[in-house]
């Protein structure tokens, strides 16, 4: 069923246990390519995305079993160079570590065009002059990416011209086997760098400092097999915050890292809405009113791109003029044409970088689209707030990154159901 269905008006009440990073999962089970051993994984988030990377596997010649839905055992060691499907790869943007992967691990790689959510121009220039600064040659045809080294990819110094997750992952990929240490310089923080870090550590990797700008990754021989639990999803846990925000509900996280959610609780305590955090939970206490904020998406820690289209949504209903600015990708706004749809106030400036958000009384209910992944659940919360029948189209875009939405939004009261 490719539909939601929500009629809205009703205030989340309850508590909603938050899954496992998407955003890490996808490099870590690209990295289960480089180990020659057995890797089990838990609090793997069960969604299309995760699916498709596993089927990638799988299809390489990787022994996946799954033991739940959120546990699965990748067994790499017949796996084979160069063998992705392509019409798999193009579904995902994080494809891309394939390249970094079997580099590391075959010292060639061979990995179709990417895809993943339309949000504008996603080169992948960053990641193919890291490879070539550790020794590779890099071809691009119309429908591949490969790169090969004699011998082995050697350790060295990489300044990135700006702050990259996909770039510093597949460099920290590449460099996990490389001869001597590679120094990544600008490197992204985010909290899914550094759970790709621990993972590979687990792995018997040397990889030092991630979460900060400097990542050293001392090469070694080979990586083994290990267990690792993936941290709490960061974007999942903020966009259930904002949809208990947006509702005037009061609703408890738990299995989340408050500390990872800094940028967006302090956001919306400057709203007037109440965040309470303790070790592994956050509950949000909302009034339903709320004054405006203004946004702007950065690299971690600072407020996060993938939820400034949440975060639109909710300021659609603040008291007064909110201004939300995301130079991180150029086409990130599309989704303003849809809640303009649900009666929202919105204008984009001509660079489409800022949108300013002038707040109305209420939403009425629309037909629209889950454009993207984080545009759709944009659509989910503008859904809950609005008065009368919201239908969203297209929800496969919500459903690559959000484990069971409808069945955790019911379990808080919301009106929400698939339909044809
Ligand atoms: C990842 C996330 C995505 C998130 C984004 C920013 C995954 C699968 N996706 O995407 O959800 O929105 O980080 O937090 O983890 N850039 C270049 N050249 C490159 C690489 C990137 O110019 O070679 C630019 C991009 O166009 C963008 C910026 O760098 O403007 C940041 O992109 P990046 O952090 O690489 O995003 P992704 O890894 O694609």
């Amino acid at each position: 069923m490719n539909k939601i269905k929500i009629r809205g008006g009703r205030p989340l009440r309850g508590t909603v246990s938050i899954g496992g990073m998407k955003n890490s999962a996808l490099p870590i089970l690209f990295a289960t390519v480089i180990t020659r051993g057995v890797c089990v994984i838990e609090n793997l988030p069960p969604v299309g995305d995760i699916e498709i990377t596993l089927n990638i596997l799988a299809a390489m010649g990787a022994r996946v079993t799954r033991h739940s839905p959120t546990v699965v055992e990748i067994d790499t060691s017949d796996l084979r160079q160069g063998t992705a499907p392509n019409a798999l790869v193009r579904c995902l943007r994080g494809s891309n570590y394939l390249i970094g992967a079997e580099l590391a691990r075959f010292g060639q790689a061979k990995v179709g065009l990417s895809g993943g959510c339309n949000l504008g121009a996603r080169p992948i220039d960053l990641h193919k002059k890291g490879f070539i600064a550790l020794g590779a040659t890099v071809d691009d045809t119309a429908d591949y990416i490969s790169a090969r080294v004699d011998g082995s990819l050697k350790g060295t110094k990489i300044v990135m011209d700006n702050i990259s997750v996909g770039a510093t992952a597949n460099m920290m990929l590449a460099a996990s086997t490389a001869d001597g240490t590679t120094v990544i310089e600008n490197a992204a923080h985010e909290p899914h760098i550094v759970d790709l870090a621990c993972f590979l550590n687990a792995c018997g990797a040397r990889v030092m400092g991630a979460g900060t700008s400097v990542i050293k990754v001392r090469g070694v021989k080979e990586l083994h097999g290990c267990h690792y639990t993936i941290l709490p999803d960061m974007i999942e846990t903020g966009t259930y915050m904002v949809a208990a925000a947006v509702t005037g509900g009061e609703v408890t996280l738990k299995n989340v890292i408050p500390r990872h959610l800094e940028a967006v609780s302090a956001k919306l305590r400057e709203m007037g809405i109440t965040v309470l955090e303790d070790s592994e939970t956050i509950t949000v206490r909302s009034t339903g009113r709320f004054g405006s904020a203004s946004i702007l998406a950065v690299p971690y820690p600072g407020f996060p791109t993938d939820m400034q289209p949440q975060m639109t949504a909710l300021l659609t209903l603040a008291d007064g003029i909110s201004t939300v600015t995301d130079n991180v990708f150029n086409q990130r706004f599309r989704y303003i044409e849809e809640l303009r749809h649900m009666g929202a106030g919105i204008s984009l400036d001509e660079k489409n970088s800022t949108a300013t958000v002038i707040g109305v009384k209420s939403l009425h209910g629309a037909s629209v689209t889950a454009l993207d992944l984080r545009a759709g659940a944009a659509m989910v919360i503008a859904g809950l707030a609005a008065e009368g029948e919201t239908v969203i189209s297209d929800v496969d875009n919500i459903r690559r990154g959000y484990v069971d939405i409808v069945g955790k939004l019911q379990s808080l009261g919301a009106d929400i159901e698939y339909v044809e």
